[in-house]
C-alpha cells in the first residue's frame, strides 16, 4: 500500500517538476534548505502565529460576507442574523472578531521580539520597515472592519477619526469629505469601507507579507544571541555550505511552530467559547446597538489595539497637534534601524541602561493603553502627557543612550542551552 502512494506521488512529482521545474527549487530554498539559526526561543513563535490569524481572517471574512449586508439599513441587523439565525454563524463572527485582537496582541508581541533582538538593524532594516507598512495596513483593515456592524461605537468612532483628517489646513474639509463619500458618516462610506475591508486591503496585507518573507530570506533570521550564523563556521549534518548553526526550516521549525499553533488555538478557543467579548475589550458594550447619529456613546474610545495612540491625541489639547502627536507615534516606529547606535543586536549583550529605558517604554505603553480607555480626567490627562514625552523622548536620544550604554562580550556562535 505504501510502496503504492510513494510511486503515485513519486508520479505526481514527477509529472509537476517536468512542468514547473522552479517549484522545486523555490520550496526548497524557504522550506527544507531555509537554514534557521538553531536557538529560536518562544518569541519567535509569534510570526507563524500571525500567518495563522491572518488565514483564521481571510477564511471567517468569506463566510462572514456570506451574509452580511453591507447597507445602513440592514448591516446591524445582519450581524444579528448571523449570530443567532445562520448555522455555526456565531462561531464564525467570534472567530473573527477574537481573531482581530488576537491579530494585535500576536503583532505587538512579534514587533517587541524585534526590539529586544535588535532584529532590525543591519541587514535586516528593509525586513523590519515591510514589517511597519504590514502594521499600518493591519490598522487600516481593522479600522474600516469596525465600522462594518453599524453599531453605535462603529458609528461614531469612525466619525471622530475621519474628522481628525479635518484638522490638516486648507484640504482637511474636503479630504474628511472625500473620505466619507457624503457630509456625514454614512450609506456611501459604510460602501466603501466594506469594499476596502473584503477585497483590497486583505490583497494589500497578503502581498506585504509575502515581500517581508521575501526580504527576510534574503538576509537569514536573526536569534536571541543577534549574532550572525552566515558568518560562522559552516557545514551541518546537511550541507557543508550551510551555516553549522543553522537547521533546516522544515521539518525541524515546522513542527515547532505547529506546536505554537495548537497552544494557542487553544487559548483562542478558551476566549471565543467562555469570554468572547472579554468584558468589552474585544467587543465594546456600545457596538451591540444600532447606529444612532443623535445618539453619541458616554465615552467614545476605540478598541484597546489603539488606545495607545489615541491616550495621545486626547492629551494634546489642540485637534490638529493631538492629530500630529499621534501620526508621528506610529511613524517614529519605522526608524528603530536608524536610531538604534548600538554596536550589539540583542538585549541579552546590552547593558542595564537599555534594558531599564526599554522596559520603562513597554510600562508607557501599555498604561497609555489603558489610559485611553477611561474616560479621561485631569489625573489621567497629566498622566498621558508625561507617558506620551517619555516615549517621544525614548526614540529621540535613543542614538545616544545606545552608543553609551555598556555592553557583553557577544559570543562567537549562537548559545543553547542543552
Ligand atoms: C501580518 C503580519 C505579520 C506576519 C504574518 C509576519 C510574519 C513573519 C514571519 C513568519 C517571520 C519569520 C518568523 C519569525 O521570525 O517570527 C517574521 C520575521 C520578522 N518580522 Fe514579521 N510578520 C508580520 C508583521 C510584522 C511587523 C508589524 C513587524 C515590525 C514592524 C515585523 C518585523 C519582523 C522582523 C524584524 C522579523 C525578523 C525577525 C528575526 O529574524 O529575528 N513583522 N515575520
Amino acid at each position: 500500500m505504501s510502496n503504492m502512494i510513494s510511486r503515485v506521488s513519486n508520479g505526481v512529482m514527477d509529472w509537476v517538476n517536468a512542468r514547473a521545474p522552479g517549484m522545486m527549487p523555490a520550496y526548497r530554498k524557504h522550506m527544507t534548505e531555509y537554514y534557521a539559526p538553531k536557538n529560536f526561543n518562544l518569541w519567535y513563535y509569534f510570526g507563524s502565529l500571525a500567518l495563522l490569524v491572518l488565514v483564521n481572517q481571510i477564511l471567517t471574512g468569506i463566510w462572514l460576507t456570506m451574509n452580511y449586508t453591507p447597507t445602513a439599513e440592514g448591516a446591524f441587523a445582519s450581524v444579528e442574523y448571523i449570530m443567532r439565525d445562520v448555522e455555526w454563524g456565531w462561531l464564525i463572527r467570534y472567530m473573527h472578531s477574537t481573531g482581530a485582537s488576537a491579530f494585535f496582541i500576536v503583532v505587538y508581541l512579534h514587533m517587541f521580539r524585534g526590539v529586544i533582538y535588535g532584529s532590525y538593524q543591519k541587514p535586516r532594516e528593509l525586513v523590519w520597515v515591510i514589517g511597519m507598512v504590514i502594521y499600518l495596513a493591519l490598522m487600516a483593515e481593522a479600522f474600516m472592519g469596525y465600522i462594518l456592524p453599524w453599531g453605535n461605537m462603529s458609528y461614531h468612532g469612525a466619525a471622530v477619526i475621519i474628522n481628525l483628517f479635518g484638522t490638516i489646513p486648507w484640504i482637511g474639509d474636503d479630504l474628511t469629505q472625500w473620505i466619507r463619500g457624503d457630509f456625514v458618516v454614512g450609506e456611501a462610506t459604510l460602501n466603501r469601507f466594506f469594499a476596502l475591508h473584503v477585497i483590497a486591503m486583505p490583497i494589500v496585507l497578503l502581498l506585504l507579507v509575502v515581500l517581508h518573507l521575501g526580504a527576510l530570506h534574503e538576509v537569514g533570521s536573526n536569534n536571541p544571541d543577534g549574532v550572525d550564523i552566515k558568518k560562522g563556521p559552516k557545514g551541518n549534518r546537511w550541507s557543508d555550505k550551510a551555516p553549522a548553526d543553522g537547521i533546516p526550516f522544515h521539518p525541524y521549525y515546522t513542527v515547532k511552530d505547529l506546536f505554537g499553533a495548537g497552544f494557542f488555538l487553544m487559548i483562542m478557543a478558551f476566549i471565543i467559547f467562555f469570554a468572547p467579548t472579554l468584558g468589552g475589550v474585544f467587543l465594546e458594550h456600545d457596538n451591540f446597538t444600532p447606529a444612532n447619529p443623535l445618539a453619541t456613546p458616554e465615552h467614545i474610545k476605540p478598541v484597546w489595539y489603539f488606545t495607545p495612540f489615541y491616550a495621545m491625541l486626547r492629551a494634546i489639547p489642540s485637534p490638529i497637534g493631538g492629530a500630529i502627536v499621534m501620526g508621528a507615534a506610529t511613524m517614529i516606529l519605522f526608524l528603530f534601524p536608524w536610531l538604534d547606535k548600538s554596536p550589539v543586536r540583542s538585549i541579552r549583550y546590552r547593558g542595564l541602561l537599555s534594558k531599564v529605558l526599554i522596559g520603562l517604554f513597554v510600562i508607557a505603553f501599555v498604561t497609555l493603553a489603558w489610559l485611553g480607555m477611561q474616560a479621561g480626567s485631569t489625573v489621567q490627562t497629566w498622566t498621558a502627557r508625561i507617558l506620551t514625552f517619555y516615549y517621544f523622548a525614548f526614540f529621540i536620544t535613543m542614538p545616544i543612550w545606545t552608543r553609551i550604554d555598556a555592553t557583553k562580550p557577544v559570543p562567537e556562535r549562537v548559545t543553547t542551552h542543552d
